[in-house]
Parts: structure tokens; C-alpha cells; sequence
């Protein structure tokens, strides 16, 4: 039986941090062996924010650089730039034409970047969920790894399929989300303020690129409180998820220690968190460094970058032609 197939990217907007890692390319590591992986930069979607055309390049490598320094393996999965794949935006002006300016225009994800940027709403960042279902079905996708955040895009992706397969006859499947933990759908940020994010709030989000100084730093910041009072007290949001990160990157022993400390009323914070902040560059430290020297190798980023690209435009050419065929697109 062939494999299932699997669509996932990263916008290239600035640092990836640990709620990228567990929410997104955890699932991609463990979906490399065993599905047919499409995994890419999405420098087209960044391009909504308007990046200095000077950054856009050394941003697109260093997302190249963390995806491997994870563990990514480019002999498993096609590993490329959004921008390279000509055949995405061509299906993405094809769904453009059965997507509605109302059901955009409410999408959560528009709403909070009118409220950000006023002075920027343009028709890119109206349509980005239209983009990021052609990045998905241009190969067919039937599983989507990513944080809930996307979940909404996911479901618009499977929206589109259903009104072109309506229109011109059955080609695209209805992609489904996958996730392999729901405890990392949703990585909170330090100072317990909503999800970590690359641009909210610097301070309260740990990057794949932090020195283990900053990673100490931010982590001994992170928000606590006086701890319980009553013993086994239900956990505050925050302080689950500094369980939580403790869960994905310290020993069993470790979490079984603390946790009976909350439930006694015993814990002390302070310990917790500085073992944390070690659990967390033992585990960020490799990354950073492997990707810093994959950095200094732009001949080696090229070469991947254009190796993917040659991969995915064999499955995304194919699908466009029987997009073209299914519309009626085929005068000669
Ligand atoms: P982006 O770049 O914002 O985020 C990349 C991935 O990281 C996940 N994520 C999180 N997961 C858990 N906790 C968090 N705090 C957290 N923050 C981010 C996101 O859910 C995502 O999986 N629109 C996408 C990029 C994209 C895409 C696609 C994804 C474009 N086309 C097609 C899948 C398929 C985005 O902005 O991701």
C-alpha cells in the first residue's frame, strides 16, 4: 500500500521556539519513517507582514537550518521553499475563486491582524488560509501536522476541497489534522499571557536559537505563584505548563518529584524551575548548535532547498494538471 500523504510548513518570520518544536516538528520527526512527507518554508505567507526583502533570505535558511538540526532527514522527506513550487499559487488562484469575503473576513487569525496592523490589511492576509489550503492539496495531503492555532485554516483547507470536487468532480481528499500528544497542541507562553508566539512577546517564548544564559534567564522569569494551599489543588493554566515543559524535556523522576511536592503543598518554584531551565538546554543546546553550523553552509541550505524543490514539483505539477483538466483548462 502506498503511503499516506503529509503537508506541513513554518512561516519564515523571525526565530522558531519551543511551541513550533512540540506543537509542529515533533509530529513531523515522527511521521518522517512512516508517511510520505512534504515539509516547507512558507515565505510566501510571511510575505503578508511585508519582511525586508534583505532578511527574507537569511530567515528561509535558518528555518531550513532548525528543521534539520531537529532531526529532520531530507533522504525521508521533500524539504522546500513554498516559493519555489510555482504550481501553489497557481491552485491557490484557482480556490480563490471559491472563497467568500465574508467567511475570510471572519476567520480569528485575519481579525487579530486587522487589530495588530490597521495601516496593513491587504488582500494576502485575507486570503492566507486560501494559500495555505493550496499548499496542503497541491499534493493531496490526507494528514496536516500542526498546533491548534491552525486548526480553523484546516478546516477551510477541507472546505475548499469539498466546493472544487462539488464544482468539477472528486480530486482533492479532506485532509485531517494530526497530532501525536494533545498536551503540546497549545505550548503556553512564559509569562502565561495566551500561546507562545514568535512575535509577542520575546521574553516569554523560548527560541531553538537561545543561549543557555537566556534560556536560564527566561525560564527563572517564568510566572508561579505561592504554590497550593489544599493539597492535590488543581493547577493554574501557568503552572501546568511549566509541568508541561518539564514533561517533554526532564526524566520521570524528575516530574514524579515535583508533582508530589504540589500535591503536598511543599513545592518550591524556584527549584523546579532551575531544573527546568538545565532540562531545557540539555535538550535545546544540540539543536542550536548544529543548526548554527548548517547556517555557515549556505552550499549545503542550497543544495537542500533545491533537491526538495525537484520533489515536491513532481507530485504538485501533477495534481495542477488535473486541476486544469477538471476546470476545463486544456485548449491544446
Ligand atoms: P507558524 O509559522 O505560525 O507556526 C508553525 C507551527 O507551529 C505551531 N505553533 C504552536 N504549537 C503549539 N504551541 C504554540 N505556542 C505554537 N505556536 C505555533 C503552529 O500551529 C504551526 O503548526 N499558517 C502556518 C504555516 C503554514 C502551514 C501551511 C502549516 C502555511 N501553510 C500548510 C500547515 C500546512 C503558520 O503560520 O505557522
Amino acid at each position: 500500500m502506498s503511503k499516506e500523504i503529509v503537508v506541513s510548513g513554518i512561516r519564515s518570520t523571525g526565530f522558531l521556539h519551543i511551541g513550533n518544536y512540540f506543537g509542529a516538528i515533533h509530529n513531523y520527526l515522527k511521521m518522517q519513517n512512516d508517511y510520505n512527507c512534504f515539509f516547507f518554508v512558507a515565505d510566501y505567507h510571511a510575505l503578508t507582514t511585508h519582511p525586508d526583502p534583505k532578511e527574507l533570505k537569511p530567515n528561509v535558511y535558518r528555518v531550513v537550518a532548525e528543521y534539520i538540526a531537529s532531526g529532520l532527514d531530507t533522504n525521508k522527506v521533500a524539504l522546500y521553499a513554498q516559493s519555489d513550487i510555482p504550481e501553489i499559487p497557481e491552485l491557490y488562484l484557482m480556490f480563490n475563486m471559491m472563497a467568500y469575503k465574508g467567511e475570510l473576513e471572519k476567520v480569528p487569525t485575519f481579525k487579530d491582524k486587522v487589530r495588530q496592523h490597521p495601516d496593513n490589511v491587504n488582500a494576502g492576509l485575507l486570503t492566507y488560509p486560501v494559500l495555505m489550503a493550496a499548499d496542503i492539496l497541491i499534493h493531496k495531503a490526507a494528514k496536516v501536522p500542526v498546533g491548534k492555532d491552525q486548526e480553523q485554516h484546516l478546516e477551510m483547507a477541507r472546505n475548499f476541497a469539498q466546493r472544487f470536487n462539488n464544482r468539477y468532480g472528486e480530486l482533492f481528499p479532506e485532509p485531517q489534522v494530526f497530532r501525536s500528544d494533545a498536551r503540546t497542541v497549545k505550548i503556553m507562553s512564559l509569562d502565561g499571557n495566551g500561546k507562545m508566539s514568535k512575535s509577542e512577546n520575546a521574553n516569554a517564548a523560548i527560541f531553538l536559537s537561545d543561549e543557555d544564559d537566556v534560556i536560564r534567564k527566561k525560564i527563572m522569569k517564568a510566572k508561579t505563584d505561592a504554590g497550593p494551599t489544599e493539597p492535590d489543588s488543581k493547577m493554574p493554566e501557568y503552572i501546568q505548563n511549566i509541568f508541561l515543559l518539564m514533561n517533554l524535556v526532564s526524566s520521570s523522576e524528575t516530574i514524579n518529584s515535583y508533582q508530589t511536592a504540589y500535591n503536598n503543598c511543599n513545592i518550591r518554584y524556584g527549584d523546579m524551575k532551575k531544573q527546568l531551565a538545565e532540562d531545557m538546554i540539555a535538550f535545546i543546546k544540540p539543536i542550536r548548535e548544529r543548526a548554527v553550523e548548517l547556517q555557515q553552509d549556505e552550499a549545503q541550505i542550497r543544495k537542500i532547498l533545491h533537491e526538495g524543490a525537484q520533489k515536491a514539483r513532481i507530485s504538485a505539477s501533477k495534481t495542477i494538471a488535473e486541476a486544469r483538466k477538471k476546470i476545463g483548462i486544456n485548449y491544446y
